[in-house]
Order: structure tokens, then C-alpha cells, then sequence
């Protein structure tokens, strides 16, 4: 057991007679992660002084040296200079023991009907708010990114996969599209998750409230907040908006390691569809040859790191009676680590969809190669009034003569295809080249090149 130290003054000390065990200090201390929090905790004790002193709860004078006090604390915390202490457990005493230091007993007006509770809860919704806000800047620039090339890259035909076999030839245009609107839906989780976040919880106390004559309408008016919380226990126990951000930003991730992942297989020799910038690849410290997409790989693999801080997080709040529990200090870590990982993600991404190179003819020779125009000839047979699952069966026995042959459908004699079927005639050949196959997916969301156009030109980001 680690022996108490002598009791120091802590701002709760009135109750204790002995000091906090050192080893106890340090396995609850939160000021190495939280100091973060510093700037969003001035920002609502401004705003709390404030509406302290027009309530006149607290005098005007003592609210005005505790505005100036906050603000040097800022720019100290800012330089470097400011004296962080274990001691004081958070960021949020760490600032409140600083400011009775510089004001003097001013400083000690400041917590007046306020709880560390309400204040730690504000403070993630301030931070969060900001970072979200952020976030979902970053994904409007990643879906421009993937506009712009798919753009440029509109005539680029490549094979489009189910079962990663190669099915039907799509646009690259197309596909990289499907990326946009899957971007688009995290855009709109992000935003949704704003409105539950932009809530006000500062007022609420521990968890009954407060006595004094607070207007809370003011706070939220100071720290532009749309609405204020109803429920003062919910306000102080809820991490709901944590929950979401980082649910909504697993769900970010598994579009993003989808696109990592291609890219991975893209840029290898068996691919070999595209060319990422050699600055963002790295080389292999034996074999001369390599060029290895390492920053693909690692947006794929920091997947992993989201999703287990959904779980944390998940596994923090799960069965937690109310009110406000120790255990709500743990959120932090998961989520400071989610939005950075988020944000560097996406700038990666972005920068790579910026540099990456296309090679078209690749992806158009491999479009060419596996008879990824059967389900057209197929289609072609059905228009001319054989039932459906007759034409699949005849095309069918087309690919399996020219697999056999090691030729394509298209080049095929006309009466060499008339032996499978009499319906087939010479304008065959105009639906079996793979332009011709893009081209007639002309039904809304398929890859035809007028639809495409009409997608590009129509999306806002
Ligand atoms: N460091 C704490 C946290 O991050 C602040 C709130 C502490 N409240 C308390 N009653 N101990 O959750």
C-alpha cells in the first residue's frame, strides 16, 4: 500500500483528514490527457462568469478580474509556461487552483453553481462540436477529391467485380462514385450527430441542479448553443454524442479501409490498375524492387482502432447506474484518439486519391478479358424473344466454346454464333464491345456514361 502523503489542500480537501495515496494520484489523475480540453474549459467559465455576475449571484468586479484571469491562463497554457499539477487531478482544477493564484479569492467564486460534472460534459460538447465540425469539412474534401478524378477519369472503362470476379464492365468514373456516396451518408450521420451534440448540459449541478438563480438560456446564448438540456441527472450521465460520433466514424472507417483496400490490390503487379505517388509509398529495406502502399495499409488498419474504441466505449457506458461515475473520466482517451485518427485518415486519403495514377489501358485490357459481355448477349437474346433463362443458358455455352477456343465472344464468326442460337444476327457485334455495354446501362444509378455526367454534375459537396 502507498503511504498517504501529507494532506494537501485540494479544492475538495474540507472533508479529508489524511492526503490522497500517491499511488491513487497517479491511477486517477486525467491532466496528461484532458489538458486538451483547456481551451473549451475557459471558453464555458467565461460564459458561466458571465451569467454569474448579470444574475448578480456573483459580483461584476470579481466576474470581470475572473474573465481576465481565464484569458492570461489561456495564453500561459498557449506559451507553455503554465505550471500543470498531478495534484490537481484534471485540466478543469488545474485551471480553477491557477486562477485563485493570479485573482485571489475572486478565483474561488467561479465554481458557484457549477460541478465539475456539468463542466467536464460542457466541455466535450464544446470540443467535440468543434471537432465534428472539422470532420465533416474533411469528408466534403475527400468526396471533391473523388469527384475531380472521377472527372478527369471519365472515359476510363474497368472491370467492375462481384465475388471479386470479374462481372461487368463499369466506369472507373462509376465506381469511384460509389465511394462519394458512401461519404455522402457519414457526411449526414456527422451532421445529424452535430444537432445531438450542440445541446447545453453547464447548469445542470452534480446532478439535482442548483439552488441559485442561473439563467441557462444566457450560457447557451454566449457559447451558441441551440438548445439547452431538460434533465439535469441524464444531462451529467449522458455520453450519447460520444456514442454516435464514434459509431458514425466506425461506420467512416469502413468506407474507408473498403478504398484503402482496393487501392492495396490496385496498385499491385496483379492488378497493377493504378500507380500510387511515390511519396506516399515506401520502399523495402531488402528487396531493391518494392514500392509498398503503406499508407493504404495503415488506413485499413486503423479500422481496427475505431472499432475498439466503439467498443470501449460501448463496454464504459453499458449498465452504468446514474448519475455521473468516476468511470465517465475513462471516455477520453477513445475519443481524442478516434477524431485524430479520423482526421489524419482522411487528409491521407484525400492527398492519395489527389496523386494517384490511373492506368487506363490496363483496366480497359483487363475490361476486355473475361467475357464480362455475356450477360449483354444474354440481354440481346432476350429482346429478340428468348425467355430469359434460355438466353443465360445459350450465352453460357458461348463462353464455355470460346474458353475452349481462347477467343472472345466477339470474335466469333457470325455463323459460329448462329450454331447457339438462330436469333443472333450481324448487330450482335454492336453490343458486345465493352463501350457498348457501359453505355447501354442508361437506367437510373447505372454506370452508362450519360448517367454518370448527369451524377457528376449534379452533386454538391
Ligand atoms: N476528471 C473528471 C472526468 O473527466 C471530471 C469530473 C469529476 N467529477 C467528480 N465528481 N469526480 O470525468
Amino acid at each position: 500500500m502507498s503511504s498517504p502523503k501529507a494532506k494537501e489542500k485540494k479544492l475538495w480537501g474540507g472533508r479529508f483528514a489524511a492526503g490522497t495515496a500517491a499511488s491513487v494520484e497517479a491511477f486517477t489523475a486525467s491532466i496528461e490527457i484532458d489538458a486538451r480540453l483547456y481551451r473549451h474549459d475557459i471558453m464555458g467559465s467565461i460564459a458561466h462568469a458571465k451569467m454569474l455576475a448579470k444574475q448578480r449571484i456573483i459580483p461584476a468586479r470579481e466576474a470581470q478580474k475572473i474573465v481576465r484571469g481565464l484569458k492570461i491562463i489561456q495564453t500561459e497554457i498557449e506559451r507553455g509556461i503554465f505550471p500543470f499539477s498531478p495534484t490537481d487531478e484534471d485540466i478543469h482544477m488545474n485551471i480553477e487552483r491557477r486562477l485563485t493564484e493570479k485573482i485571489g479569492a475572486a478565483g474561488g467564486m467561479l465554481h458557484t453553481a457549477r460541478s465539475r460534472n456539468d463542466q467536464v460534459a460542457l466541455d466535450m460538447r464544446l470540443f467535440l462540436r468543434e471537432e465534428v465540425r472539422l470532420i465533416i469539412e474533411a469528408v466534403k474534401s475527400l468526396q471533391r477529391e473523388l469527384a475531380g478524378t472521377a472527372k478527369r477519369h471519365i472515359d476510363v472503362i474497368m472491370p467492375g467485380y462481384t465475388h471479386l470476379q470479374r462481372a461487368q464492365p463499369v466506369l472507373l468514373a462509376h465506381h469511384l462514385l460509389a465511394y462519394f456516396d458512401m461519404f455522402d451518408r457519414d457526411r449526414q450521420r456527422l451532421v445529424d450527430c452535430l444537432g445531438r451534440i450542440n445541446v447545453l448540459p453547464l447548469g445542470s449541478g452534480a446532478l439535482a441542479g442548483t439552488t441559485f438563480p442561473i439563467d441557462r438560456a444566457h450560457v447557451a446564448k454566449l457559447l451558441g448553443f441551440p438548445r439547452v438540456s431538460k434533465n439535469s441527472i441524464d444531462a451529467v450521465s449522458d455520453r450519447d454524442f460520444l456514442l454516435e460520433f464514434v459509431a458514425a466514424s466506425s461506420i467512416l472507417f469502413v468506407h474507408l479501409s473498403r478504398l484503402a483496400e482496393e487501392w492495396v490490390l490496385w496498385s499491385s503487379q496483379e492488378f497493377s490498375f493504378i500507380e500510387l505517388p511515390d511519396g506516399y509509398c515506401t520502399g523495402s529495406s531488402m528487396m531493391p524492387q518494392k514500392k509498398n502502399p503503406d499508407v493504404p495499409e495503415l488506413i485499413r488498419a486503423k479500422t481496427g482502432r475505431v472499432f475498439g474504441h466503439l467498443q470501449a466505449l460501448l463496454t464504459i457506458m453499458k449498465g452504468l447506474p446514474l448519475a455521473y461515475n468516476r468511470d465517465l473520466q475513462e471516455d477520453k482517451t477513445p475519443l481524442f484518439d478516434t477524431v485524430d485518427t479520423v482526421k489524419a485518415s482522411l487528409q491521407m486519403m484525400r492527398e492519395i486519391v489527389q496523386g494517384v495514377k490511373v492506368k487506363r489501358e490496363r483496366m480497359l485490357a483487363a475490361a476486355q478479358d473475361g467475357f464480362m459481355n455475356a450477360t449483354d448477349l444474354a440481354d440481346y437474346l432476350v429482346q429478340r424473344g428468348v425467355p430469359f433463362r434460355s438466353a443465360h443458358e445459350i450465352a453460357g455455352r458461348v463462353v464455355q466454346y470460346c474458353i475452349g477456343r481462347g477467343q472472345r465472344i466477339a470474335e466469333l464468326a457470325l455463323n459460329e454464333l448462329k450454331r447457339f442460337s438462330s436469333k443472333i444476327e450481324k448487330d450482335v457485334y454492336r453490343y458486345l464491345s465493352v463501350e457498348a455495354v457501359v453505355g447501354r446501362r442508361r437506367a437510373l444509378g447505372g454506370t452508362a456514361r450519360s448517367n454518370v455526367l448527369r451524377r457528376l454534375k449534379e452533386l454538391r459537396v
